[in-house]
């Protein structure tokens, strides 16, 4: 029992660490996985065909951004933009009407990049 509980204490600790190294990485990761392309995950819970679980994956996703400094531009705007990221997939999990349009107005990939994405 001892040696399950310290393997699941090391795991948890893996878990961790590979969330708080590189910032810049994990966004990186974050974009590619749940915003590139048509058929993103984020494309998918805008028209309000995510599961619960891939909403959870989402909002996990945004609370990390929101520990981060963004690579350029400044730290206000980038909560902001953030938070209502949050707010949406809050609403999304939450099933309340209007939510995908909510989100959809929030992640507004063109007006984050230009405030915050290096060339
Ligand atoms: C809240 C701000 C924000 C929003 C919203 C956002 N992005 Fe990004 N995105 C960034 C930042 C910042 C970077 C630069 C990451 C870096 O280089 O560290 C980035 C980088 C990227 C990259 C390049 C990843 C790489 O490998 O370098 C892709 C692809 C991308 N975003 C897609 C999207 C798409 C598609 C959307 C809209 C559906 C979107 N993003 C919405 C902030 C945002």
């Amino acid at each position: 029992m001892r040696r399950v509980m310290s393997v699941a204490i090391v795991m948890i600790l893996f878990v961790g660490l590979a969330y708080a190294g590189d910032g810049h990485e994990l966004l990186e990761k974050i974009m590619k996985d749940y915003h590139k392309g048509k058929t993103s995950l984020v494309q998918k819970a805008v028209k309000g065909e995510a599961s619960k679980e891939e909403i959870a994956k989402l909002s996990e996703a945004y609370h990390q951004m929101a520990k981060m400094k963004p690579p350029v531009g400044g730290q206000a705007d980038w909560d902001k933009r953030v938070a209502a990221l949050i707010a949406a997939t809050d609403q999304l999990a939450a099933g309340t009407p209007g939510a995908g349009g909510a989100l959809k107005k929030a992640v507004n990939c063109k007006a984050c990049h230009k405030e915050h994405k290096p060339d």
